[in-house]
């Protein structure tokens, strides 16, 4: 394998180094001139008025994070699904059905048999794939590839930060064709957009992920809440540091929490909690102070900071304030580091997790 950790650690933080260049080859391969026009890199998307979304694992919570600002901000039908599920369901299609598949691989078993399915039904196909040349890209009516280059570390994170930039811009584009943008949108969006890697390499050299990892590290669970996107982005922030930590780590909609896991919360339980959704987040600060009156240990993700009593959090992080298609993009990166220095922290493999696999071709 020609690709090597240079002077990092493990493959995941050269990755998660990465991030800030793949996002800028990532949007100049979608978008060479103009914001504008991006039917090239997603064309007929006009005919479709129901989209189904199909991934597994970190590929399927890009998927959601588009199922919900197409939902949002495009006001057409989107659903995101698990390949395995997906695949043995009879959802429901039509002429204007559009499935989007994401794979890094391209070459997930499931995933794969879930493309096959809906092109026997006749429905049209768009492959969001890494690896070029892999079955799904070969099989996909269209293919969009992501530019991470090769991902060597088992827990995906430059290549899931590609997919969001893809998705991201699939979503301007579909909310361009669905008259949902303004130009003063489209201006912001624009600047937001060459600034994004800067965001990104910022957010990659914070300098106390090692003081945040402390307050997980030693702890056997931990939960992540957040509303709406904040959910979404939790579920996948969870999942690193489940995989990588062997932490019993969950994520709740925020809102959820009352219906039985609050149980779980005792004196010192990690608690992530990251507020993004500006509409929700008196909400969203009132189930962190019910988990705080529980004794929780909440390090909160923030992105703005007025209001906020310093007794409803024990650490804080700011993030910064883009437009709703790109937050996303960038708040998932501290999570990323959180989980890769707890993990070290805790002296695990990291690269390899036990049990599991870069690609998972076997159903
Ligand atoms: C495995 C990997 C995950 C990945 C998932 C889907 O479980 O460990 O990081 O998200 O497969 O893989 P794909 O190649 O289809 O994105």
């Amino acid at each position: 394998n020609s690709v090597q950790k240079n002077n990092f650690d493990h493959f995941m933080l050269k990755e998660i180094h990465e991030e800030p260049q793949v996002v800028k080859d990532t949007i100049h391969s979608i978008m060479p001139n103009d914001v504008s026009d991006l039917s090239n890199a997603f064309p007929n998307l006009e005919k479709f008025n129901n989209i189904h979304i199909v991934g597994c694992g970190s590929a399927m919570y890009a998927g959601m994070v588009a199922k919900y600002m197409i939902e949002q901000y495009v006001r057409i039908r989107c659903e995101c699904y698990c390949a395995s599920e997906y695949r043995y369901q009879t959802p429901i299609y039509d002429e204007n059905t559009l499935a989007v598949f994401i794979s890094q691989s391209g070459e997930t078993a499931d995933t794969l048999a879930a493309l096959r399915k809906v092109k026997e039904y006749g429905v049209k196909t768009y492959a969001i794939v890494n690896v070029i040349g892999s079955a799904l890209s070969k099989e996909a009516d269209h293919v969009i590839y992501t530019q991470a280059g090769k991902e060597v570390s088992v827990a995906t994170t430059k290549a899931y930060c590609s997919q969001l930039c893809i998705l991201s811009l699939m979503t301007i584009h579909l909310a361009l064709l669905h008259n949902k943008l303004s130009s003063e949108d489209l201006k912001e969006i624009k600047e937001e957009l060459s600034l994004l890697p800067d965001y990104i390499e910022k957010m990659i050299d914070y300098p106390y992920y090692e003081t945040l990892a402390q307050q997980i590290s030693t702890h056997d669970n931990v939960f992540f809440i957040g509303r709406g996107i904040d959910y979404i982005l939790s579920l996948e922030g969870s999942l690193k540091l489940k995989e990588i930590s062997y932490i019993h780590s969950e994520a709740y909609p925020a809102g959820e929490l009352k219906h039985g896991t609050i149980s779980l919360i005792e004196d010192k339980t990690p608690v992530i909690a990251l507020v993004n959704e500006e509409r929700l987040y008196e909400k969203t600060m009132s189930n962190i102070k019910e988990v705080k009156a529980r004794g929780a240990n909440v390090l909160l993700f923030v992105k703005d900071m007025r209001n906020i009593s310093e007794d409803v959090y024990d650490e804080c992080f700011l993030l910064p304030s883009l437009s709703k298609f790109l937050q996303g993009i960038v708040s998932i990166v501290p999570l990323q580091m959180l989980a890769y220095t707890c993990a070290k922290q805790r002296g695990c493999e990291i690269d390899q997790p036990r049990n599991l696999a870069k690609s998972v071709t076997v159903e």
